[in-house]
């Protein structure tokens, strides 16, 4: 799933990432979770959500939860499988300490962006990011 969701990595890529998550060594300083959704006992989606310090529109002086990634197996979209994933990344910020949650998606990703405004995300900014060796 992680695979399809960021196309970029290869799967050996993936696999090493999540085989560190699995040892308890995730890529991130702060508190982060791995959110699985089964159907019949097979895993169709997952949210991955954590903590950062800051994000984009939410207010600076706490740390935020934050959607890091967010996948429905395209045969079990729309039947709220989304929704219980965010609802659980949500309520895992809360437990958190977290009074804001935020997101991104990709600017081309319509679906995407109507579903976080369902789910009660308001849009912040259009930004194109960058970045530059130094
Ligand atoms: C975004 C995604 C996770 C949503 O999963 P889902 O299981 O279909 O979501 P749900 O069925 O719980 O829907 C949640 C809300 O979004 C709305 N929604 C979902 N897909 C939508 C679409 N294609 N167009 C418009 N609204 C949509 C639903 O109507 C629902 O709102 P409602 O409960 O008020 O009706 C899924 O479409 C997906 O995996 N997309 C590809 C990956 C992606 O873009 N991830 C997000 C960026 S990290």
């Amino acid at each position: 799933m992680r695979c399809e969701l960021w196309t970029s990595d290869t799967a050996e890529e993936h696999e090493g990432e999540f085989d560190r998550w699995l040892r308890g060594e995730p890529c991130s300083t702060m508190p982060v979770t791995v959110l699985i959704a089964e159907v019949d006992g097979a895993p169709v989606g997952f949210a991955e959500v954590g903590l950062r310090s800051h994000a984009d529109g939410c207010d600076p002086r706490h740390a935020v939860g934050y959607l890091e990634g967010w996948f429905v197996h395209q045969l079990q979209r729309r039947r709220g499988v989304g929704r219980a994933l965010v609802e659980a990344g949500m309520a895992w910020a809360r437990e958190h300490g977290c009074r804001e949650f935020a997101s991104d998606t990709w600017a081309d990703a319509q679906h995407s962006i109507d579903a976080h405004q369902r789910l009660g995300f308001e849009r912040v900014d259009k930004c194109v990011n960058f970045r530059r060796d130094l």
